[in-house]
């Protein structure tokens, strides 16, 4: 896997990347990270501290809408823990957005705070989205932007180009969101941006990656899985998740000629239907869980 995101992101594109996200950096007074609810270690970008360095974000925790509602709750308290505002938010529907303007407020007060006792009053803050692809970047910026038609343009100093939105009375948003990478050289990072379909399955081994996927299932048995394929306990036992595979096959009819399973389709059906949370609102990574 790690050969595929080598593909996506070659050393010179990852250097452009960074400076193009650098120039934007110094457009903003804030950052939002959005990252995807159900793998919230392995969809953050491991240098993104590093580059947005002190500025104030806020996380957004998208597709909550399939991710577990108990886990993104842990995962806020998790990251307000450690003085990080986190929202949950659903991009495809738009639930949650309400949240973001307060949220973002909240964040800046210190800064709109010191701005106020100098003097300026209801001074307007700036804010970018950051996050790595297929996170939801463009539908959280295509939502927000219709929420809040208002475009503001040619704002003298700002560069060419670039245009904001505003998305509350003190509040404006970069409508380029920044693409970053994530992890690529951790082989379970991989695996978890793909089985939730962040990367391209043509350069993957899609029945390994079902194997996979079937060795986090049978362990954390959600209800909807097991009804789904009409699982029995003891299917849950088998070691070789390869097996599994094939029961789910059989159970589906999924079969080739001289009554083999055809477990390639099989494989393709699984991940589809995780994807889609037909298999439960599953998150893979749990706060403070190591990744397996
Ligand atoms: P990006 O800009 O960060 O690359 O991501 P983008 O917004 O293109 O979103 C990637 C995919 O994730 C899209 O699906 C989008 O609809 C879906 N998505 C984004 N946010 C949410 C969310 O909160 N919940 C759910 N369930 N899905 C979300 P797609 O299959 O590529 O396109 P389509 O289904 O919208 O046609």
């Amino acid at each position: 896997m790690s050969e595929m995101q080598n593909i996506q992101w070659f050393p010179g594109h990852m250097t452009k990347t960074k400076r193009q996200i650098q120039s934007s950096l110094k457009l903003v007074d804030a950052v939002a990270e959005i990252i995807d609810a159900r793998i919230p270690i392995s969809s953050r970008n491991p240098d993104l501290a590093k580059l947005i360095q002190n500025k104030p974000r806020i996380i957004l925790l998208n597709k909550c809408d399939m991710a577990n509602q108990t886990a993104t709750k842990m995962w806020i308290d998790h990251f307000e823990k450690q003085g990080i505002t986190a929202i949950a938010v659903d991009c495809k529907s738009g639930r949650g957005l309400n949240k973001f303007a307060p949220a973002v407020n909240k964040v800046m007060s210190e800064r709109i705070n010191r701005l106020k006792a100098k003097g300026m009053v209801n001074p307007m803050m700036r804010i970018m989205i950051v996050g790595i692809p297929n996170v939801g970047k463009s539908s959280f910026i295509n939502k927000i932007a219709k929420q809040n038609r208002a475009k503001v343009e040619d704002r003298p100093g700002v560069t060419r180009g670039n245009q904001w939105f505003t998305i509350a009375k003190n509040l404006e948003m970069l409508d380029t969101p920044g693409v970053l990478w994530p992890k690529f050289n951790d082989k379970i990072v991989g695996e978890h941006l793909a089985f939730t379909g962040a990367v391209k399955d043509q350069i993957l081994d899609i029945e390994l990656l079902a194997v996979r996927l079937l060795d986090f299932l049978k362990e954390l048995k959600p209800a909807d899985f097991i009804s789904r394929f009409k699982l029995e306990e003891t299917d849950l036992d088998i070691i070789d998740s390869y097996e599994l595979l094939k029961v789910i096959a059989r159970k589906r009819g999924m079969l080739v000629s001289g009554g083999e399973v055809n477990t390639e389709r099989a494989a393709i059906m699984l991940l589809d239907e995780f994807r889609c949370a037909k298999l439960g609102r599953i998150t893979v990574e749990m706060p403070n869980g190591e990744l397996k």
